[in-house]
């Protein structure tokens, strides 16, 4: 079962799915790490793990099928089975989409269909959440299709939100149980995928 992390950020989740390898919780390999960013912290984590790593801008190929043609190329050659999105700021390109219908997957912040959506991401989200009033918040893992944090859910794991949460005791909490729930959902979709194509 060959995984390909795609992210623009610090990639905890990346390490959550890393930790939970090396503890026999998901049995899998991430044999691509994919960023938008070339700097991006999660790239540098997955190096340290000698795993391999791309990068691709779309502002440096010609069109959109380029972009998303070149992507297909380096899954294609690591053998990559399931996407999951940890932190990816950026739309997959359709191609990916339609090659990987149900085999890709993101993590979100916060309960889907609420605070979800284009701009949606970061503290953006847990301020909506304690602007709204919401007593409850938490973390969605969703499929991925051509509409930011639309697909089918998966799974949710909820937290309180407490009187006195900032954006940032709030992230802090849903962070923790993001780190839980995204190995555990994954464990359960690969055996799932491995289990249809054995
Ligand atoms: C997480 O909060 C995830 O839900 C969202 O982006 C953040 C990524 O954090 N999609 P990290 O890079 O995994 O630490």
């Amino acid at each position: 079962m060959n995984l390909a992390v795609f992210l623009s950020g610090r990639g905890s989740n990346f390490q959550a799915i890393l930790d939970a390898i090396a503890a026999g919780r998901l049995e899998a390999e991430v044999t691509l790490v994919i960023s938008n960013i070339p700097n991006a912290p999660g790239l540098d984590l997955a190096r340290e793990h000698g795993i391999a790593t791309a990068v691709f801008e779309r502002a440096t190929y010609p069109s959109g099928e380029a972009f998303g043609g070149a992507m297909m190329e380096a899954l294609r050659a690591h053998r990559v089975d399931f996407i999951a999105l940890a932190g990816y700021m950026r739309k997959v390109p359709p191609a990916v989409i339609r090659a990987f219908a149900k085999r890709i997957v993101n993590i979100h912040p916060a309960l889907l269909p609420r605070h979800g959506g284009k701009g949606m991401f970061g503290h953006f989200v847990h301020e909506a959440v304690i602007a709204a009033g919401e007593k409850v918040s938490g973390a969605t893992v969703h499929f991925v299709d051509e509409i930011y944090d639309h697909g089918d859910i998966i799974a949710q794991r909820t937290v309180l939100v407490l009187p006195d949460d900032t954006p940032e005791s709030l992230a802090a909490r849903v962070l923790e149980i993001e780190h839980q729930l995204y190995p555990e959902v994954l464990q359960k979709l690969t055996a799932k995928f491995s289990s249809e194509t054995n």
